[in-house]
C-alpha cells in the first residue's frame, strides 16, 4: 500500500513527568481524532503510578480513547529505574537515568513496534527534553516531531544557548545583568526572567546536560509542534520558523475541557466540587504549586500565613512532599484551626475541574505552563509564585507581557503581609477588574485559536498535510516498513 494515501501512524514518547505526560496524552487524541494511528509510550513507573491513583482496572489508560474510536495504543517502556525508586526524593539519580538510559530501552522498543506494526510507523513523536529522539528517530528510519510544551519564549532562550554564552549572560564567571536584545523575534528579555536553569552559576548539573543535548538533538528534528498559541507569541514563533518548521498549536486540552477519558493524574484527586458549590461566585481562590516543584518551609509559612491574614475563601493543593518527602505534616494546627470555616486542603485535585467552577476568582500559582493555559482558559487571574526552570519566563508573559496576573512580591522575598495584600488586590476591588478585563481578551484569543478557521486548528492541518508531503517524499509508495528492516 503506499503510505501516503494512508494516514501516519506515530510513536509517541511522553516526558515522564506529570506536566508533560498531560498535554501528551491530550496531544495524542487530538492527533488521532484527525485519522493519526498512535503508539503511546509511558514509562512504567508512570503507568504504575497512574493505574495506582485510579485505583482498580485500568491497564491501558487508552481504553476508553478506543472505545471513542480512536486508533490510539498503548505500550510501556523502562526508564531505567526499578519502579520503586523514589524518583522525587532522588531526582538527580531520575534524571541522570533519562539522560544515560533510557535511550537503550526506547530504542529497543521503537524497533520492535516498527517491525511489527500496521500500519507502518512513519514517525516519532516526542518531548523536546528528551536528549535522543532525533538521533534514534535517523538510526530507524523515521522522521523526528519534537514536542515543546512550554512557550515559545522558552524555547528559542534554550535554542539560542549560545548566543546568551557569547554575550556573557549564560555560563561565564560573571553573567551580565543588562536587558538580552538580541535574541531573534525576542525585542527584549530581562535576565532574571529567564528559565532557572539558565540563571544558574553551576551549569554542570544533571539538569544542564540533559537541555543542552537535548536541544543539540532538537536542531536535527523534522518538525516541532508547540503548545501556545501564535498570535499570543507571534514575532518570538516568526522568528523561530525561519530556523525550524514550527507550528504553533495550543492550547492542547481534552476535548470539551471536561475531565479527560484518558488518565493522567499521578495522584488520587480529591473532589472539593461540593465544597465549592456553596461558595459565591468568583470568592475562592485556588492555590497550588504543581507536582514538580518544591518550596522551603519559610515560604510555605509566609504564604500560609498571607492566606490566613487575607480573609479570603481558598482550595489549597498542599502536595505532601512540597518541602520534602520527609517533611509530611506541614501546617501548624492554631492556623488550620483559622481557616477551617472558609477553607479545604487537599493533596491533589483535577484542576481543570476546579478552575472552571464558577466559585473561584483567582489562582495562587507556581506559573506552571499548563497551570496558565488552563486558568486562562477559564478566565482566572494569577497570582504568580515561580519557582523553577521555565516558570520565570512564563511570569513575564502574564504579569508584564498580557497583563493577567500580578507577582506576588514586589521584592526578593515574600513577606506573609504582602501576600495578603496581593490576594487582596486579585480577589477584590478594581485592581482584579482590571486583570479580568485584559484576561477576557486574552481568553478571547485561545478561544478563537481553536476555531475551525483559527490559527492552531489550521497550524495543525498543515502539520499534517505537511508531514504527509515529506512521508510521500522520503518512502514514496514503498511501505516504510519494508524499508526500516533493510
Ligand atoms: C514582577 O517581578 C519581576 C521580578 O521577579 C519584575 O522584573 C517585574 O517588573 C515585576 N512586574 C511588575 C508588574 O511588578
Amino acid at each position: 500500500m503506499a503510505s501516503t494515501h494512508q494516514n501516519p501512524h506515530a510513536i509517541l514518547v511522553a516526558y515522564p513527568l506529570q506536566g508533560h505526560v498531560i498535554p501528551a496524552v491530550h496531544l495524542a487524541i487530538n492527533l488521532a481524532s484527525r485519522g493519526f494511528t498512535i503508539t503511546f509510550v509511558n514509562t512504567h513507573s508512570i503507568h504504575q503510578q497512574t493505574s495506582r491513583a485510579q485505583g482498580v482496572g485500568s491497564d491501558d489508560i487508552f481504553s476508553g480513547a478506543r472505545e471513542a474510536g480512536l486508533d490510539i495504543r498503548y505500550t510501556t517502556v523502562s526508564d531505567g529505574l526499578p519502579v520503586g525508586f523514589d524518583r522525587s526524593l532522588n531526582h538527580d539519580q531520575f534524571m541522570a537515568a533519562l539522560l544515560h538510559v533510557l535511550s537503550a530501552h526506547v530504542e529497543e522498543l521503537v524497533e520492535r513496534v516498527v517491525a511489527e506494526a500496521a500500519p507502518p510507523v512513519s514517525c516519532l513523536i516526542a518531548d523536546t527534553f528528551f536528549v535522543w529522539p532525533s538521533a534514534l528517530a535517523k538510526k530507524v528510519g523515521l522522521l523526528y516531531v519534537s514536542f515543546w510544551t512550554e512557550p515559545a519564549l522558552v524555547f528559542t532562550l534554550y535554542y539560542h544557548m549560545d548566543l546568551l554564552r557569547k554575550h556573557g549572560h549564560f555560563d561565564c564567571s560573571e553573567t551580565r545583568k543588562e536587558v538580552i536584545d538580541y535574541i531573534p523575534g525576542v525585542e527584549a528579555i530581562d535576565p532574571r526572567d529567564m528559565t532557572s536553569y539558565l540563571q544558574a552559576t553551576d551549569t554542570s548539573t544533571v539538569c544542564h546536560q540533559i537541555i543542552s543535548t537535548a536541544f543539540q538533538d532538537a536542531k536535527g528534528a523534522d518538525f516541532v509542534l508547540c503548545n501556545t498559541v501564535e498570535e499570543l507569541e507571534l514575532q518570538t514563533i516568526s522568528a523561530l520558523q525561519a530556523k525550524k518548521k514550527l507550528y504553533a498549536v495550543g492550547p492542547i486540552f481534552p476535548p470539551g475541557f471536561t475531565k479527560s477519558i484518558v488518565a493522567t493524574s499521578l495522584w488520587p484527586e480529591s473532589d472539593c466540587t461540593h465544597w465549592l458549590d456553596d461558595k459565591p461566585r468568583g470568592s475562592v481562590l485556588y492555590v497550588s504549586f504543581g507536582s514538580y516543584a518544591h518550596i522551603s518551609k519559610r515560604d510555605l509559612m509566609e504564604i500560609a500565613n498571607g492566606l490566613m491574614l487575607s480573609k479570603i475563601n481558598f482550595v489549597w493543593v498542599l502536595r505532601p512532599d512540597i518541602v520534602s518527602s520527609d517533611d509530611p505534616d506541614l501546617l501548624p494546627n492554631e492556623l488550620k484551626e483559622e481557616v477551617r470555616g472558609r477553607s479545604i486542603i487537599i493533596p491533589w485535585c483535577c484542576q481543570i475541574a476546579v478552575l472552571a467552577h464558577p466559585a473561584v476568582g483567582g489562582f495562587l500559582t507556581h506559573c506552571g505552563w499548563n497551570s496558565i493555559l488552563e486558568s486562562i482558559w477559564c478566565k482566572v487571574p494569577l497570582l504568580c509564585f515561580p519557582l523553577l526552570t521555565d516558570q520565570f519566563t512564563n511570569r513575564k508573559l502574564v504579569v508584564d507581557d498580557w497583563k493577567v496576573g500580578i507577582n506576588i512580591s514586589d521584592g526578593e522575598s515574600i513577606a506573609r503581609g504582602e501576600v495578603s495584600e496581593k490576594i487582596n488586590h486579585l480577589m477584590r476591588g478594581k485592581s482584579g477588574d482590571e486583570l479580568r478585563e485584559r484576561m477576557d481578551a486574552v481568553k478571547q484569543t485561545l478561544e478563537n485559536a481553536l476555531k475551525p478557521d483559527g490559527s492552531s486548528e489550521k497550524n495543525m492541518n498543515r502539520f499534517k498535510d505537511d508531514l504527509k508531503v515529506r512521508i510521500q517524499e522520503k518512502w514514496g509508495s514503498i511501505n516504510p516498513k519494508m524499508l526500516a528492516r533493510v
